[in-house]
């Protein structure tokens, strides 16, 4: 029986866990439930799964539960969150954004598998998330269905893939392309937000479906695939399939290519972290050939989605850079989702915000916190400003 601390568990993500572990109760054990405010769900989730420890960011939430469940501890706050890791086997992060990056840093410091859906902490954390990764025998499995595509093509070429490997010409990471794929300018410009939020492959959280129809989530996956793979920028390219069936693939240097495919249904990527490195038997996303008729593939648009470029530039440029982009675009998509800008203003406070970059190193945690404040600070003035 493994113990799970589940972290995000009221989120997309996280409901989804919560399904292939009800689907798997002989081998998963909820320890550690976490959430922000959403007492409502996560009251259902304590009595069906009697967690030992419920976690909380938002402190009258916390209060609440305390009252009604006396048997079990009830915490808030990033330190909790970064003890909760200690008494389980493996750490799902499934918290949405920055605030994910104490449970990343703490899982990996203290040994455990971490099963990494929060790609925020990877990306803005980089250099000391690899620190905390190299210090102890701690493996990061990833959620993201991209990467796990890709860590399963790597798999079935070589296991001691996590060495750079002279054998791999280039990752390909699959983008749906969003729901504005093929917008003019113009079209772009009177986007409205209920749009971007119907994303045409896959069901997600607010965040990281803004993010997808602005191909900021592509560029975030880009970084991601650099910093969990260790391969150049320059061997990392984006290919849109709008079927979201191919979830992304490995080119090798005899030009052979391996990928990985199902139906859209992250409940795959979840039950291959949660049993790595055995394969259990499930049938989400199997696919029904009857009614896959065509699989396309295009080059994304760079120009119109300038998301993208920004993130290569952000993740080529290195140390707090990307921890900068993160905070920018975090700012911007929170200032969307809130009616405060347009979805066309969302690119351009990214490019200013990263006009603004202080080069700051990314020696310590501390430099981290201190890149996402200054950027949050500076994307926040700029909106201001609109
Ligand atoms: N959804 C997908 O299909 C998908 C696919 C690949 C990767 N991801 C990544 O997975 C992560 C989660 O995405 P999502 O779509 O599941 O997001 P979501 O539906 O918005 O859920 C976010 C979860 O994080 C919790 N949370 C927010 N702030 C917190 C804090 N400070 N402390 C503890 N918990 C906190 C939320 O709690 P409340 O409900 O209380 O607010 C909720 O449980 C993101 O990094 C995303 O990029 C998602």
């Amino acid at each position: 029986m493994k113990n799970i601390a589940l972290l995000g568990s009221t989120g997309s993500i996280g409901t989804q866990t919560l399904d292939v572990v009800r689907a798997s109760q002989d081998k998963f054990n909820i320890e550690v439930l976490a959430a922000g405010s959403s007492i409502g769900a996560i009251r259902k989730q304590i009595t069906e799964f009697s967690p030992s420890t419920v976690i909380m960011s938002d402190v009258r939430a916390a209060k609440m539960l305390d009252e009604e469940f006396p048997t079990i501890t009830v915490l808030s706050g990033p330190d909790a969150l970064k003890e909760s890791v200690v008494a389980c086997d493996i750490v799902v992060n499934a918290i949405v954004g920055f605030a994910g990056l104490p449970v990343t840093i703490a899982a990996l410091s203290e040994g455990k598998t971490l099963a990494l859906a929060n790609k925020e902490s990877l990306i803005a954390g980089g250099p000391v998330v690899q620190k905390a990764r190299k210090s102890m025998k701690s493996s990061i499995i990833p959620v993201d269905s991209e990467h796990s595509a890709l860590y399963q093509c790597l798999h079935g070429y070589r296991s001691d893939y996590d060495r750079p490997s002279q054998s791999i010409k280039r990752l390909i990471v699959t983008a749906s392309g969003g729901p504005f794929r093929g917008f003019t300018t113009d079209k772009l410009n009177n986007v409205t937000l209920e749009e971007a939020l119907e994303h045409p492959t896959w069901d997600m959280g607010p965040k990281i479906t803004v993010d997808s129809s602005t191909l900021m989530n592509k560029g975030l996956e880009v970084i991601e695939a650099h910093e969990l793979f260790g391969i150049e920028y320059e061997k990392i390219d984006v290919v849109v399939h709008p079927q979201s069936i191919v979830h992304s693939m490995v080119e090798f240097v005899d030009s052979s290519i391996i990928a990985q495919l199902s139906m859209p249904d992250m409940r795959l990527p979840i039950t291959y972290a949660l049993n790595y490195p055995e394969r259990s038997e499930a049938e989400w996303g199997s696919i029904n050939w009857d009614e896959i008729t065509k699989l396309e593939f295009e080059q994304p648009d760079f120009k119109n989605f300038s998301c993208l470029k920004l993130a290569y530039q952000a993740g080529e440029e290195g140390e707090t850079a990307p921890a900068w982009l993160n905070a920018a675009n975090e700012v911007a998509v929170a200032a969307f989702l809130n009616g405060q800008i347009k979805w066309a203003d969302i690119p351009h406070l990214i490019a200013q915000a990263l006009d603004n970059y202080d080069s700051r190193k990314a020696e310590e945690e501390h430099d981290i916190y201190e890149a996402d404040k200054q950027a949050r600070l500076i994307t926040n003035q700029l909106i201001a400003g609109i």
